[in-house]
């Protein structure tokens, strides 16, 4: 049979504060003798805290919410391992959702979240968001639970966001390719489905302007950040004698990489690929992949460093754009 706290105290012929303070390790003038014998009763009858009705004296779960939309992409499972450390760090405890980048998936998980009484949310929004912006600005706007917004978000809006400054790595991703002498540069982009993905496309266009190469839409193919949009990018790639890919997210990349060998394509001899996230994998693997570097240990840090803020009601920045990279 469960033991309660009142139970425990009790067994040690002492107050449930007194228990509460020693399980807790909360600074008291408890005797060291009196520690003891509660902490070994609380072992004897295997006591758990009772979450629940703690959450409703204190207010507080001492959990938090993360939403990614595809768990099986390396990026976001560094990011959520990255916001766990954090948050282990501070005592807190996660509940991770995914949801598959369905924008239905957000609201619902959202509302989920928010009905199990999480303290604080961060969000890394469905790639449909885009185009479903009014029914999150209305979520957000109805939201009582802290949220900050995590690597793609809505840049017009006020609310608390961390991401990555996605322009910039499309230039540098498309740079590269322009100072490696290539002419024909294709772009697997995910421009109109994604918060970020447009971004990064604007920064092959402004690449591309800068060095006086035509933009030719036919070779700007429209993927998922997904393996299989990458794969099936490269037939067309490969007919319209293109001299360089990139691909807006390593899985693409990945995948059109796959297509490219199996038309006994060399990368990079015949074609060079650049991707985006460096990804573990591609050293894993052994893979000579450049890629426009998010560094998932800044953005986890910050994001959750912006969620505590609020929840101590600090006054801090409200926008944090980080820098990517490419080496
Ligand atoms: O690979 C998935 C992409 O979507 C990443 O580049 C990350 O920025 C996320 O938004």
């Amino acid at each position: 049979m469960k033991i309660t706290i009142k139970d425990l105290a009790k067994l040690a012929n002492a107050s449930v504060t007194t228990v509460s303070l020693v399980l807790n390790d909360k600074p008291s003038r408890i005797s060291e003798s009196k520690k003891n014998e509660i902490k070994k009763l609380a072992e004897l009858y295997h006591y758990q805290p009772n979450f629940t009705a703690r959450n409703l004296v204190t207010k507080k779960s001492n959990t938090i919410g993360l939403l990614i939309p595809d768990i099986e992409n390396l990026f976001f499972s560094a990011l959520a391992k990255k916001v766990e450390d954090e948050l282990r760090k501070l005592g807190y405890s996660l509940i991770l959702v995914n949801s598959n980048d369905d924008h239905l998936n957000d609201v619902k998980l959202i509302t989920n979240l928010v009905n199990r009484g999480v303290d604080g949310l961060l969000l890394t929004l469905s790639n449909d968001a885009e185009s479903h912006k009014e029914v999150y600005l209305r979520l957000f706007d109805n939201l009582k639970t802290p949220f900050v917004l995590v690597d793609r978000v809505f840049e017009e809006c006020d609310c608390p966001q961390v991401y990555f400054d996605n322009l910039l790595g499309g230039y540098l991703a498309t740079r590269y390719l322009i100072k490696k002498h290539h002419k024909r540069i294709a772009c697997i982009t995910s421009k109109t489905g994604s918060l970020n993905g447009l971004q990064r496309y604007r920064g092959y266009e402004k690449a591309l302007e800068e060095a006086n190469i035509p933009l030719e839409d036919e070779l700007v193919i429209e993927g998922d950040y997904r393996f299989q949009s990458g794969y099936q990018a490269g037939d067309k790639i490969i007919d319209l004698k293109a001299d360089a890919v990139f691909a807006s997210n390593d899985l693409m990349a990945y995948g059109v990489i796959r297509r490219f060998k199996e038309r006994n394509k060399m990368v990079p001899e015949d074609i060079e690929v650049v991707g985006y996230d460096k990804l573990d994998f591609s050293s894993m693997l052994g893979l000579t992949l450049p890629s426009v570097e998010q560094n998932v240990q800044d953005l986890g840090r910050e994001s959750v460093g912006m969620l505590m803020n609020q929840l101590q009601k600090k006054k801090s920045e409200t926008k944090i754009i980080l820098k990517p990279t490419l080496n």
